[in-house]
């Protein structure tokens, strides 16, 4: 991963930890970052909408280089929207990131393309950075679709947005088939598939903008993963579900991917 852009390491707690285990989690991690003076990437959290005030508050006073994410927000401003969460709400939170088209959120929610796609433009309006995340299930690959649904998934996803929006967005590409797996992709296969999204990004917002754009690998990455995959040329960090939810594990990810970055 090339110096000029700055990798992002997001842990994704998905249905995981309330108030109480995200202090304690919160607790011990920032205590661990004091071990290190200087992370030359970018530290992201996703707690749940009912923990992100507790993880706010401990944040701020701490002054920790670690920033909120959500991992899900609304498409709409508001109303009558039963258990939904408007973006603008989250800003009051301190949260800066917002992971929208996880594949869960696909799979199991039933979201589309059009609706991840009115979720980015809703988080754009609100300044809110997107993590935005695609990928392939297993039957696609093996069907030889992978180019064609990543496709689909980057031009709908990404339609009407601008250079600006886009330099905001963080992309992360997640094959569905190494989420809570246990199976990681190979660097190649990853490689292969995060220099393809940029090469689409490319022709939607131009070269320049692809180049800066920073493309995240998901799917279980661990410690012992990390650096491997950071150390190629298209991967500009990591969202951690399974190995983020304890605190030595996540530091030590981030401490390995890091080591990356300071060759
Ligand atoms: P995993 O999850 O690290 O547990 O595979 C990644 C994700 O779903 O973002």
């Amino acid at each position: 991963m090339p110096t000029t852009r700055k990798p992002i390491l997001a842990a994704n707690w998905k249905m995981n930890k309330g108030p109480a285990e995200t202090e304690d989690f919160l607790k011990s991690f920032l205590q661990k970052l004091q071990e290190k003076k200087n992370f030359p990437c970018e530290i992201v959290i996703a707690p749940p909408f009912v923990s992100l005030a507790k993880a706010a508050e401990m944040l701020s006073a701490s002054n920790a280089p670690v920033q909120l994410a959500a991992q899900n927000a609304s498409q709409y401003d508001a109303g009558a929207y039963t258990g939904e969460t408007t973006m603008l709400m989250l800003k009051e939170f301190f949260v800066h990131y917002v992971i929208l088209g996880h594949s869960e959120r696909r799979a199991i929610y039933g979201e589309s393309d059009e609706v991840i796609n009115a979720k980015l433009k809703k988080a754009r309006e609100a300044h809110l950075k997107p993590i935005f995340c695609i990928g392939e299930t297993l039957a696609e690959r093996e069907g030889g679709k992978l180019e064609e649904v990543l496709g689909r998934q980057i031009t709908v996803g990404l339609d009407g947005l601008g250079e600006k929006d886009m330099l905001d967005t963080v992309i992360a590409y997640e094959p569905v088939w190494a989420i809570g797996t246990g199976v990681t992709a190979t660097t190649e296969q990853a490689q292969q598939a995060h220099a393809f999204v940029r090469g689409l990004v490319a022709k939607m917002f131009g070269k320049e903008v692809a180049e800066k754009v920073r493309i995240q690998y998901g799917g279980s990455v661990k410690p012992a993963n990390a650096a491997e995959l950071m150390a190629c040329p298209d991967i500009d960090g990591a969202l951690v579900g399974g190995a983020a939810l304890d605190p030595q594990s996540f530091f030590d990810l981030v401490k390995n991917a890091c080591t990356v970055v300071e060759e």
